[in-house]
């Protein structure tokens, strides 16, 4: 049985993020109003995410004296997940301005659910000390786990997702392949519907910033294909048995 609470997932327990996410959530959100949550619920995660960064020593001169300060230690990389991590990256960078944004561009395949890359502008070595993936949404776990593979085999050693909104399912999947990855959320939702959308979710993470239509597929009244449907169910069994 997979576990969908292992001890890396840390779930944001403040009212802050509760109340914004409610508002994320609603079909009546509009695109603009949607990315100014996207980038405060970030703001917020990021901030506990970063919790356990060390910090260095360091002396600081204010006017009246020299006293005890801190400086943070390890280079911090970005890797949002395109599209729907790119309204992710500018709060993380008020947060920590001198990070480095690596892009890595997937799309999870309609039927499959498996994620296809795109694109990759990672250089030949990781030039970062810790890895944080911004996706707002972890469905299946798949586009997680296949970026979280494509950053190891690139030389990073310490990586954590940061999303606002995680299956169960989804979970597992991540932290079963990569158990050393601390997953950061704002909530964890019901379920995987049967085409791996999450219950009850928001809806399209990417379609609702840039306000773009997903398309007939996942309108009401066009049955989910009975591929989508078997993985998910794989999914669920895994859970559950
Ligand atoms: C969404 C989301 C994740 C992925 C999550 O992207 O932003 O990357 O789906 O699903 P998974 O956990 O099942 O892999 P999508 O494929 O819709 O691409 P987009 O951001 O370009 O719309
Ligand atoms: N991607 C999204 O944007 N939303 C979901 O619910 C699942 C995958």
């Amino acid at each position: 049985m997979r576990d969908a609470s292992p001890p890396n997932l840390h779930i944001s327990r403040h009212p802050l993020v509760a109340h914004k996410l409610s508002i994320l959530r609603d079909v009546s959100t509009e695109p603009k109003k949607f990315r100014e949550l996207v980038r405060e619920l970030t703001w917020l995660l990021g901030y506990e995410a970063m919790a356990d960064l060390a910090p260095r020593a360091k002396q600081v001169e204010t006017p009246l004296e020299v006293t005890d300060g801190a400086e943070l230690e390890p280079r911090v990389g970005l890797v949002p997940v395109l599209r729907a991590g790119l309204g992710m990256v500018d709060a993380m960078l008020e947060l920590v301005p001198t990070a480095e944004v690596w892009h890595i561009g997937l799309y999870r395949d309609e039927r499959t659910l498996k994620p296809v890359e795109y694109y990759n502008k990672l250089p030949d070595a990781a030039t970062v000390q810790i890895c944080l993936i911004l996706d707002p949404m972890l469905a299946t776990g798949g586009s997680a786990a296949a970026t979280v593979d494509i950053l190891k085999a690139w030389g990073a050693v310490r990586i954590k997702q940061v999303s606002l909104i995680a299956a169960p399912e989804g979970v597992a999947t991540l932290s079963g392949a990569h158990p050393d990855v601390d997953i950061h959320v704002a909530a964890i939702d019901r379920a995987l519907n049967e085409r791996g959308y999450i219950v009850p979710g928001l809806g399209d993470a990417g379609d609702r910033q840039f306000g773009t239509f997903a398309g007939p597929g996942s309108e009401p009244g066009h049955g989910p294909d009975p591929e989508t449907v078997e993985v998910v169910r794989r999914l669920q069994r895994d859970l559950t048995s």
